[in-house]
């Protein structure tokens, strides 16, 4: 069955850019930003990678380039299966940040992601971001590429600071340490855009995506995550004795008791007094069982976070005042490659394992616990209903009733005909709904139909989708006077582009407002093009939707003083300025009378002395524009061919005037208009610059032809690309 309509398998590229992803020996935990998502999209990863319609998956992260972190999170690229990728790019420092301070970098992981693709030289069929940082990178990349994107919040901005609000924290300081409101925003936008919402429990949708003001749950699909059943297994018959057994056994009088197993990072929410109370204050139940406590991996106490010091300091002060000693575990350190034997241990004894947190939208050890046959008592909350929902293998309970819950242990404890029902039911339904196999086919399922609708509707024109990242060469036209101002030779050039459009990008770039540079094109029928340098080069716009460059602005704002410019200029003779409309940004502009007015020369030495950094630009002897030092449309073109990765002896530029002069000139391949004004006459006889009788776009056809630049061309370079 074919899924998606397209001779090719599908590219998955997913973004998850904080904390440390590598392929073997995860070291979650080792940081609050290297937990589950990592888990959850490695697994993602491996699982799609291995289906028949999947050709390549990448997980684009963070690279840390970092002595204390380790070589490993540095290599720029691992295979961590036959199809699935780890690639790792460049976020601002190199070494280490927490999630939370990594805002500012992310323009430039998304800039390095084109590249990326770029070098991968296919357009990724869907674009699939994990947690809000990713997610604004997302945003960026599937508008640029206009490509679909599917989001997982994995934890929402709102919820963490309804609960920060909750805990007494001032809201000042949420801003400050956790940026939350950049983090909602970026939340809200994503919501906007994404073609799909991926959630894991229905509760997220209905409770905490709906906290959004682009809240639209007709997007929205529930796919719980997948779970390894390679690794999470129940126990088999026989003596089953790992080294974590002896880690456990030493602490305990009679360690062959059922094992009451809590696993979980050391953190107040997870409630792991409540559990112990129940436990301490029931003598039943300490006949019946041990306890067993894994709460993450401590070395010193004295040195740890507050957090994690206080949960166990805790628990250490209980232990004492319950007299606990002999009949509860809580081993220091345990390796992530011991948890499956942990689930098992605690299956052999007949045991239960508990998740009595305070709050679970999820709940993934609950499903690990459910595949390895033991059964669980969690709190009543969306993962662990959705779970006990599918698997029957279980009760609820209300976290906060310590007596109760040290009943119901017991009840399930003995009752062992009821055991082993809920151990084969855990094992089944584990299989049936929680399988990555389910999971893989689930998640195929939906985007499919995300890109199918996505194709649908989009003519095959000009710049229906992005071609900047496949194309091996570019057209860049001037407008006025080069691409319009002859019909017939217009409709004579369009239609020899047509045939080839997949393989060549086409650009503009104007003098113009973007809005006015639109209309033109549309009053011509000029198909839209990939990308839009407006403006004399001040602004960059990309396909259909306008996507305005952030990172060019960022980068052109340089030395930028626009009243010291206008100041400055106040006094020279022969010059006026143009209608409101036309001042941009970056760009102030002039007419001018070269009659009345001083050379060019003068009024740049002018503008210098009064120690201001600008670029001046003279065209059709009646305009003159004042732009930052950094911009201009030569210095925009090569930006963009730096960004998408074009080789600048790939672009074919057509002008006709002075402020084309620069993109005309150095590497490019140029051609002057047969109608050009003279100020470009000082380019004849430079090498790669032709001139063509022809005039307008009769022009530019005439320099396609002297280039070749639609045909052999292309095969003689392609070897050197990328
Ligand atoms: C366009 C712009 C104008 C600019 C001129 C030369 O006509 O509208 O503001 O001065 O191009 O670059
Ligand atoms: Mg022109």
């Amino acid at each position: 069955m074919l899924l998606v309509d397209s001779e090719n398998g599908l590219y998955l590229l997913l973004i998850s850019v904080h904390g440390l992803m590598r392929g073997h020996s995860n070291e979650l935990g080792r940081d609050s930003d290297t937990g589950g998502q990592i888990k959850y999209v490695l697994e993602l990863a491996t699982a799609l990678a291995s289906h028949s319609q999947v050709d390549r998956v990448d997980i684009l992260t963070r690279s840390v380039i970092d002595a204390k972190i380790g070589p490993d999170y540095a290599q720029p690229q691992e295979q961590i299966s036959d199809k699935a990728f780890i690639i790792r790019l460049p976020c601002g420092p190199r070494r280490y940040l927490r999630k939370e301070v990594l805002w500012p970098y992310l323009d430039s992981f998304a800039d390095q992601a084109l590249k990326h693709i770029r070098q991968v030289g296919r357009i990724p069929d869907i674009i699939h971001s994990h947690y809000a940082d990713a997610g604004y990178v997302g945003n960026r990349l599937s508008s640029l590429l206009n490509t679909p994107l599917v989001f997982t919040g994995h934890s929402l901005g709102h919820v963490k600071r309804q609960r920060l609000m909750a805990q007494g924290v001032k809201s000042e300081n949420i801003e400050n340490q956790y940026h939350i409101s950049q983090r909602i925003e970026a939340e809200d936008q994503v919501l906007d855009n994404a073609a799909l919402v991926i959630a894991s429990t229905a509760q997220e949708v209905d409770e905490q995506y709906s906290l959004y003001d682009n809240y639209q749950p007709d997007r929205m699909v529930v796919i719980p995550p997948g779970i390894d059943l390679d690794r999470f297994y129940p126990p088999r018959r026989g003596r089953f004795m790992p080294p974590i057994y002896g880690q456990i056994s030493r602490f305990l009088t009679d360690p062959d008791k059922p094992m009451v197993l809590a696993l979980s990072r050391a953190d107040p929410r997870k409630n792991i007094a409540t559990l112990v109370r129940a436990y301490a204050e029931n003598p039943q139940l300490r006949e019946l069982a041990n306890l067993v406590i894994i709460a993450g991996n401590r070395d010193e106490l004295a040195s740890m976070e507050k957090g994690p010091r206080r949960v166990l300091t805790e628990l250490m002060v209980m232990i004492d005042r319950y007299d606990l000693y002999g009949c509860i575990a809580y081993p220091k350190r345990h390796e992530p490659e011991e948890v499956p034997y942990l689930y098992r241990l605690a299956a052999k004894s007949k045991g239960l394992f508990v998740n009595p947190a305070l709050t679970e939208p999820f709940g993934l050890t609950l499903l690990e616990a459910a595949a390895s046959g033991l059964p669980i008592i969690a709190t009543e909350d969306g993962g662990p209903r959705d779970i006990i929902h599918y698997c029957k293998n279980g009760v609820l309970i209300d976290p906060m009733d310590a007596d109760r819950l040290g009943e119901i242990l017991v009840e399930a404890l003995t009752d062992k005909r009821q055991w082993t029902r809920w151990s084969k039911a855990g094992i089944a339904g584990t299989k049936r709904h929680f399988s990555w196999d389910g999971h893989v086919t689930k998640y195929l399922k939906a985007i499919t139909r995300v890109i199918n609708k996505s194709r649908k509707g989009k003519k095959p024109s000009i710049a229906s989708k992005s071609r900047l990242p496949i194309s091996d060469r570019i057209l860049v036209c001037d407008i006025d006077n080069t691409l319009i101002g002859d019909r017939d030779a217009l409709t004579a050039l369009l239609s020899q582009l047509r045939g080839i459009e997949d393989h060549i990008g086409f650009g503009v770039a104007t003098g113009r407002r973007i809005e006015s540079a639109r209309e033109v094109l549309k009053k011509w029928s000029v198909p839209a093009p990939d990308f839009f340098i407006t403006a004399v080069g001040t602004e960059i716009h990309y396909g259909r939707k306008l996507i305005q460059d952030v990172t060019w602005k960022r980068h052109i704002q340089h030395q930028w003083e626009p009243d010291d410019v206008l100041h400055a200029m106040k006094n020279i003779t022969g010059l006026r300025l143009q209608p409101r409309r036309e001042q941009r940004e970056f760009k102030i502009s002039y007419f001018i009378d070269p009659e009345k007015a001083p050379t060019i020369n003068g009024i740049i030495r002018h503008i210098r002395k009064q120690k201001l950094h600008v670029n001046v630009v003279y065209s059709h002897g009646t305009y003159l524009d004042i732009l930052p030092v950094r911009a201009s449309k030569g210095a925009a073109l090569r930006y963009i061919a730096d960004k998408w990765g074009i080789a600048v002896e790939h672009i074919l530029v057509a002008g006709d005037s002075g402020n084309d002069e620069e993109m005309l000139s150095g590497e490019t391949l140029g051609v002057v208009v047969g109608n050009h004004s003279p100020e470009l006459e000082k380019l004849r006889n430079r090498e790669r610059i032709h001139f063509a009788t022809g005039e307008y776009a009769w022009g530019i056809i005439e320099g396609i032809e002297y280039y070749d630049f639609l045909g052999s061309f292309r095969g003689k370079q392609q070897t050197e690309l990328v």
